[in-house]
């Protein structure tokens, strides 16, 4: 029987707290990117950044969330501290997915190793209906980093997951979250857990990490600063597993 656990406050408080170990990392960081220049990169909220202007002020409702506003190497830096955590908790052989945008994967590969993982790759996260920009190459692609604690062990029954996703993110009611992932997305990469296994998510967001593992019958131990986010998110567990709050 799978359980879950939603804490709610910074990662670099609570990760510390934590003895339990977990099958996985899986994570979606604020990636602390976006914009042309790094004042436009460091200056703006994550609503400014994620919503156009037409949806900030007519159509979304979404909150905002702080940790957005950290340069390329101070996020690397901060990242390698996290994902540190996140390897001291992670059994041997266990595995680290980080998502990434592409102005981001260099500083994300490179946490990701300094934290102690063996970086095993890059998957894609193919988005259909991203924007298209005159006269550039659209950005429709975001990423995950993986690796793994050490070497990797199949097991008997080995899974075989894609490395390349396509999914929309959520729209209308469905859109809790300003970045929010689909969830059929991470109910694939969860399965890099075996069954009965525990993931680790410490920017749970509105909980889709903790949502996909719960409906692949994977436990769950989720960090989110936001207390709103973190409210929806415990809510949200809580529908797919009521008597499974640990
Ligand atoms: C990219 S979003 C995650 C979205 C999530 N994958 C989903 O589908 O809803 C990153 C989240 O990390 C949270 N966050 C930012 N800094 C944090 C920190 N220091 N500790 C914990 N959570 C943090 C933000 O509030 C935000 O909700």
């Amino acid at each position: 029987m799978p359980t879950w656990t939603l804490h709610q406050g910074d990662a670099l408080t609570i990760l510390p707290t934590l003895t339990d170990p977990v099958d996985a990392v899986i994570c979606d960081p604020p990636y602390n990117s976006g914009g042309r220049t790094m004042t436009e990169r460091t200056s703006r909220t994550a609503r400014e950044k994620y919503l156009s202007e037409s949806g900030r002020n007519h159509g979304f409702d979404l909150g905002d969330f702080t940790g957005e506003s950290r340069d390329q190497r101070s996020y690397a830096a901060w990242l390698a501290m996290i994902l540190a955590h996140g390897y001291r908790l992670t059994r041997p052989g266990g595995a680290a997915l980080v998502f990434s945008d592409w102005r981001q994967l260099p500083a994300t590969s490179d946490a990701l190793q300094a934290a102690g993982y063996t970086w095993r790759g890059i998957a894609v996260w193919h988005k259909p209906i991203a924007r298209p920009q005159p006269g550039r190459l659209k950005q429709e692609c975001e990423f995950i980093v993986w690796g793994s604690a050490g070497a990797m062990v199949p097991g008997n029954r080995p899974v075989y997951l894609p490395g390349h996703f396509t999914g929309s993110q959520p729209r209308g009611n469905a859109r809790v979250h300003i970045t929010q992932k689909p969830v059929r997305m991470l109910q694939d990469l969860v399965r890099i857990v075996p069954p009965g296994g525990t993931v680790l998510d410490m920017f749970a967001g509105s909980g889709t990490t903790g949502a996909a593992a719960l409906l692949e019958d994977r436990s769950f131990i989720g960090i989110e600063q936001s207390a709103t986010y973190a409210a929806g998110a415990r809510q949200r567990l809580a529908e797919i597993a009521p008597h499974a709050a640990a």
